[in-house]
């Protein structure tokens, strides 16, 4: 076989991330690498920082991206927060809360699980309930917005009812910064982690996180080191604190941190509350058309993320055919369903640079089309006016 360059074919992205990154971002990515402990560069990390802090809408000290992807924002939480013999209540409802049980594990300590039905907000009863039962609890964790699902829960109350219990947070955000609000220091979350690829709409492999002081006071009064030394926070500050001396600790991915900034700046100039807007109204669009074409949303309207469109794949239809064509034929990327909505559900996100009009003309016109073709029982002809109208007001 003969080796060559890699150029990846056009696609458009709509599927649970990463999202379309905007060729600013891309350049930005491609600048001359420098050294990680070149005064440029730690200028540039302290405004990645700022930025951040923006993004979180949050004045924690402790605001960086870690260098790995989100699932490494989860475990720098769990690996710092949670000792051995900790309780620690999850509250589950799809695939990523499933993955916070097993780093409760893998830390040592105890997991309670809090479930709820798939497709639904937590229920903060339910949390009160077991937090009555396990009075002993440490820490509650939750996901923000569930990217299995596209159902957004009432972090704010939850974490209030934590606070009551006297219990520390953990919050995943991982697809919900940028796209919806995330308010950091008014919902008094402790700690927080997201992901480069979603709504910041950057290349994948950073997860910034945020800890308060009280989650780090936890930090600092540990009784046992942490299972990971890369992911030890007392370790990696000394190279992430603003100001201070800078400490070797790991090469950090100096040109993905361009991409981050650059992304982080893009957020800025538009304006979170902006950006917050225009991702609700290409769902109202995005879900005009959806509901003209006959398909159904499996998150009741009131707790749907507008960035994260799950519908019920129509009766008779190959999933997968259906995505297959979509992309050689079209170019566009949808998301299967995860977990045990495999099978059921697509998942189209609507997520940063990806949440454009262009995008959803593309995948109504591109869905009716082929399933059309294919005979799936669908309305034909009216999807796109429904779209466009939306789109008008
Ligand atoms: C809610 C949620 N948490 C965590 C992750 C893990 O992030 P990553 O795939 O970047 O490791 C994802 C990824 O899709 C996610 O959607």
């Amino acid at each position: 076989m003969q080796l060559r360059s890699f150029n990846p074919p056009p696609r458009t992205l709509m599927g649970p991330g990463p999202s379309d990154v905007p060729p600013r971002i891309l350049e930005a990515l491609s600048r001359p690498t420098i050294g990680h402990l070149d005064p440029a560069f730690i200028g540039l990390m302290d405004e990645v920082k700022e930025l951040l802090q923006y993004a979180f809408q949050t004045k924690n000290a402790l605001t960086m991206p870690v260098s790995a992807p989100g699932s490494a924002g989860m475990e720098t939480c769990f690996v710092n927060l949670v000792e051995p013999g900790d309780k620690v209540v999850v509250c589950q409802n799809g695939v990523f809360g499933g993955r916070m049980k097993e780093n409760v594990e893998r830390c040592g300590g105890i997991p309670i699980m809090v479930e709820d039905t798939w497709g639904e907000a937590i229920d903060p009863g339910k949390l009160e309930d077991a937090l009555k039962s396990h009075g002993d609890t440490r820490i509650v964790a939750m996901v923000h917005a569930e990217t299995s699902t596209g159902v957004q829960s009432d972090v704010a109350t939850l974490v209030k009812l934590a606070h009551a219990h006297d219990c520390l947070t953990i919050v995943d955000t991982v697809t919900s910064l940028g796209g919806t609000p995330v308010k950091m220091d008014e919902w008094e979350i402790d700690a927080v982690y997201s992901g480069s690829q979603k709504c910041l709409s950057c290349t994948p492999g950073l997860s910034p996180v945020s800890f308060n002081e009280r989650a780090l006071e936890k930090v600092r009064q540990r009784k046992t080191k942490g299972h990971s030394w890369f992911l030890d926070l007392n370790l990696v500050m000394s190279y992430w604190s603003t100001g201070a001396k800078r400490a070797y600790h790991h090469t950090a991915p100096i040109n993905a941190l361009y991409a981050l900034h650059e992304a982080l700046l893009i957020l800025k100039e538009e304006g979170l509350e902006k950006a917050w807007v225009r991702h609700r109204k290409n769902h109202l669009a995005l879900r005009a058309g959806l509901e003209a074409l006959g398909l159904t949303f499996i998150v009741k309207e009131t707790d749907r993320l507008p960035q994260l469109n799950a519908v019920t794949i129509p009766q008779g239809v190959d999933d997968a055919a259906v995505r297959g064509r979509l992309l050689s034929e079209y170019n566009l990327e949808i998301g299967a369903g995860l977990g045990a909505l495999a099978g059921k559900v697509w998942r189209i996100g609507l997520m940063g640079h990806s949440s454009r009009a262009e995008n959803i003309l593309l995948c109504i016109g591109a869905l009716e089309s082929v399933l059309g073709e294919m005979g799936a029982e669908i309305n034909q002809g009216v999807a796109l006016p429904a779209m466009q109208q939306a789109l008008s007001r």
